[in-house]
């Protein structure tokens, strides 16, 4: 595994790698690597020649007061793993590189970054938008995997490739989950003992969603504030938001309609920790 700093250096192996008739998958993380990230890893490896991981705590997705500079950054750990896993570059570069002196251009994706999560996170949308179209830029992949426990992103990311007509293949790849059901993240890292347990509150809103949903039921907004109460039940949890929304715009949804796909998606704080997590139900 080779580990390049350096974008331009990046960008001329992408190129390099192109002209050879490489099929290039890309993973972006921002380190801190767990079983979810090597479950796109696995994706990647099963679809394309070359795999490249990124690694970039990128400072413009965070917002004042978020935990830009508490982010866990165990790079030997990560190399390792990434190694292990099979990357064949892990292109690692410095905020200075990725966003020189001068540096402005952004991209406004659009209403959908305005809801749930971008609500409560201003700004955090067209932080992720641009270093994705930055990161895509530099690697050059085919094929690039994303996770669905970040839905809103990568519904995001597909609408802003789509309209700047980027060629590379968006793919999204299942939430890995812990045997509990919580959903695996970088940030599970940040909870007590006693706010891990707890944290297991949001798969099962989760599985309340599932169960009433498949018993028939498609009044969303009352499954929605039943899970939501489900998770307030937890001393130390404080829901942020918990909706169903329109799989395809995330615009909230009160009532399914048959054949429609809808996700539930939630934002749960743990003590100090946020937490996200979703699933996805198509209306029989
Ligand atoms: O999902 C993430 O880890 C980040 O938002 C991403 C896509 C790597 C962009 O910084």
């Amino acid at each position: 595994m080779q580990i390049i700093t350096e974008p331009a250096e990046m960008q001329s192996i992408a190129e390099s790698l192109r002209l050879q008739h490489q099929f290039i998958g890309v993973v972006m993380t921002m380190g801190a690597l767990h079983n979810g990230h090597l479950s796109l890893v696995r994706i990647a490896k099963q679809k394309a020649g070359t795999v490249i991981m990124t690694i970039f705590v990128n400072p413009t997705q965070f917002g004042p007061g978020e935990d830009f500079h508490r982010y866990p950054r165990p790079f030997e750990q990560d190399a390792a793993l990434a190694r292990s896993a099979g990357i064949d570059y892990l292109f690692v570069p410095s905020p200075e590189k990725m966003y020189p002196e001068g540096f402005h251009t952004t991209i406004d994706p659009g209403p959908i970054s305005s809801l749930f999560e971008g609500r409560s996170r201003p700004g955090h949308f067209s932080g992720v938008a641009t270093v994705v179209v930055k990161l895509l830029n530099i690697t050059q992949p085919h094929i690039a995997i994303f996770g669905e426990k970040d839905a809103q992103q990568l519904t995001l990311i597909r609408k802003v490739t789509g309209e700047l007509n980027i060629g590379t293949k968006i793919i999204g790849a299942p939430i890995a989950r812990e045997s509990d059901g919580l959903a695996t993240s970088s940030r599970n890292i940040y909870l007590s003992s006693s706010e891990r347990e707890q944290a297991t509150v949001l798969y099962r809103g989760i599985c309340h969603a599932e169960i009433e949903t498949g018993e028939g039921r498609t009044d969303l907004a009352v499954i929605a504030e039943e899970a939501e109460s489900l998770i307030r039940s937890m001393p130390d949890a404080d829901p942020d938001y918990v909706s169903f929304v329109d799989d395809e715009t995330f615009e909230p949804a009160d009532k399914a309609l048959p054949g429609k796909a809808y996700r539930l998606v939630m934002a749960v704080r743990i003590g100090t920790t946020r937490l996200i997590d979703n699933w996805r139900f198509v209306c029989p």
